[in-house]
């Protein structure tokens, strides 16, 4: 909810520009507007070659959820990606692991890609639970999920705390909770299927001055880009550079 709908063509228009063939080729670029211009956005990023996500999403395909955004419905008018638990929902909406975990199932009946995030908050750090949370929340997240090879899931690691505040963590920090959330999957399904159908993405405060402290990590994948994705050129330059 930065963008209104002016903005949001803005800056769909500017991604246009800044995006190439080359590039898309290379990387998969997504971008989740907000559900009341997700429709135009993808209308002008649609020979792009940038899939389109959502921000949420509601685990029953149809029926009386007035409110609510079926995942079938979102499927069919194109939408490849979806963030499901991001910290904020958590927070302000009251989504649990159980909501989750029925969310990364709609998704994935509909061949839509869940963005699942998890990441420990200052408290829980404060704690020495950052392991824990992180282990419960995958866990709990994908619990009775069957992956199969060619179902995608993109789990973005966010320390809370970090979001949005313009501060970023240790390096050494990320990489650890990478292997925790690894470690996590590796319980829950064989190797081949993780490594041919998770991707593990960094989020929190990302943009050009320090996202390449993280390529490098082991099971990095990739970044979940908030503020810094408002500016269409920032945005496509950090694409380019990882
Ligand atoms: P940020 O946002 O990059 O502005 O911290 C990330 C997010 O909202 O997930």
């Amino acid at each position: 909810m930065n963008l209104d709908y002016r903005g949001s063509m803005r800056l769909a228009e500017d991604l246009l520009r800044e995006v190439n063939p080359a590039l898309v080729e290379e990387k998969d670029i997504v971008i989740c507007p907000s559900h009341s211009v997700f429709l135009l956005t993808a209308e002008i990023l649609r020979e792009s070659g940038v899939a389109i996500g959502a921000q949420d999403i509601f685990w029953e395909e149809k029926g009386a959820f007035t409110g609510c955004e079926s995942p079938q419905f979102l499927a069919e008018a194109g939408c490849q990606f979806v963030i499901v638990g991001h910290s904020e929902r958590r927070q302000y909406l009251g989504e649990t692991d159980e909501i989750v975990n029925k969310k990364i199932q709609g998704c994935l009946d509909n061949k839509i890609a869940p963005i699942l995030c998890v990441g420990e908050t200052a408290d829980d750090r404060r704690n020495n639970s950052t392991d824990n949370v992180l282990f419960r929340q995958v866990t709990n997240a994908l619990k009775n999920i069957d992956l199969i090879p060619d179902e995608q899931i993109v789990i973005a690691y966010e320390p809370v705390w970090v979001i949005g505040s313009g501060r970023t963590i240790e390096p050494e920090e990320a990489e650890h909770a990478f292997k925790i959330i690894n470690q996590a999957l590796i319980d829950l399904a064989p190797l081949t299927i993780i490594r041919s159908s998770v991707r593990i993405v960094y989020g929190g405060s990302i943009d050009s001055s320090n996202f390449k402290d993280f390529t490098d990590l082991e099971h990095f994948s990739g970044f979940l880009v908030g503020g810094a994705s408002l500016k269409a050129e920032e945005f496509i330059n950090i694409a380019k550079q990882i």
